[in-house]
């Protein structure tokens, strides 16, 4: 596996890449590499000629008061894991590298990433979405791999790459779960026994609501409050939003008569937890009289 921390020699390798006409897989990370990213790295193997990861704690998409400092980080076990997996080349730039002084150009979605992580983390998705053009415009990839269980930064670059016309596809790739549920995440290791065991009434009402969908429950608020129930049913945990919204527009709707998501975004002490699920795709059985 080659290793880059700098730009220049970077975008040597992949201009050698490219005039070898091999196709290019790339999985952007934060590193603390866990299933869900070797996940993504074996379907960009599975996919592609040649597979580039990037590890790069993004300063610009913490807030102050968010966790940049202890953010988790181990690029001695995260350059085996990647070199386990078969990755061509690993880039792990400095801060300065990305953003050297004079810096102050940045790219925003303002009304995809308006709402649910946009308005409790303001900022975060103008730093996703520049530091993503950013690594795109240095690996040029053909493909480009994102996990669905951060749903709307998925729909931020998906709008991101349209917008701007850059020549790559967006991969959604399933969220990878725990045996017991919890959605893999770096943050998980905050999680003391306590709130690992907490965590997982998340899933249960994600669940529960994929199981009311199934049976012909389309309506929002019925689906919203059984999550909220579920939520508030153990008191360690503090509701950020459960919401079913619109799958692509990400704005809330009455009703799932066309596809959506169940977003959720809790707080269990100290810990920030968010999780999905995608429901419908297929039209919903018998649809359940309110009134
Ligand atoms: O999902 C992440 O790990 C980050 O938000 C990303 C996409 C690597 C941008 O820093």
């Amino acid at each position: 596996m080659r290793t880059f921390q700098q730009v220049s020699a970077m975008r040597a390798y992949m201009r050698a890449v490219r005039e070898d006409r091999r196709s290019v897989g790339f999985v952007p990370t934060m590193g603390a590499l866990h299933e869900g990213h070797l996940s993504l790295i074996r379907r960009a193997r599975g996919d592609c000629d040649v597979v580039v990861v990037s590890i790069f704690v993004n300063p610009s998409q913490f807030g102050p008061n968010e966790d940049f400092s202890r953010y988790p980080r181990d690029l001695s076990r995260d350059s085996r894991l990647t070199q386990e997996a078969g990755v061509d080349a690993l880039f792990y730039p400095e801060v300065e590298e990305i953003y050297p002084p004079g810096f102050q150009t940045f790219v925003e979605a303002p009304q995809i990433a308006k709402r649910w992580e946009g308005e409790m983390r303001p900022g975060h998705f103008r730093g996703v979405a520049t530091v993503c053009v950013k690594l795109f415009h240095i690996v040029q990839p053909d493909r480009a791999y994102f996990g669905m269980k951060d749903y709307q930064q998925l729909k931020v670059i998906e709008r991101v790459v349209s917008d701007l016309n850059i020549p790559l596809t967006v991969v959604p790739c399933p969220t990878v779960r725990e045996p017991d549920g919890l959605a893999m995440s770096s943050r998980n290791v905050y999680l003391d026994a306590a709130s690992r065991s907490s965590s997982l009434t998340i899933h249960r009402a994600l669940k529960r609501v994929e199981e009311l969908h199934e049976q012909g429950e389309l309506s929002a608020s019925v689906l919203e409050k059984t999550m909220h129930d579920i939520l508030r049913s153990d008191p360690a945990i503090q509701i950020d939003y459960a919401v079913i919204v619109d799958s692509e527009t990400l704005e809330p709707v009455e009703s799932l008569e066309k596809k959506g998501v169940a977003l959720i975004a809790v707080r269990i002490g100290s810990t920030r937890l968010i999780d999905n699920l995608v429901l419908g795709g297929k039209l919903a059985l018998p649809v359940k009289n309110h009134a």
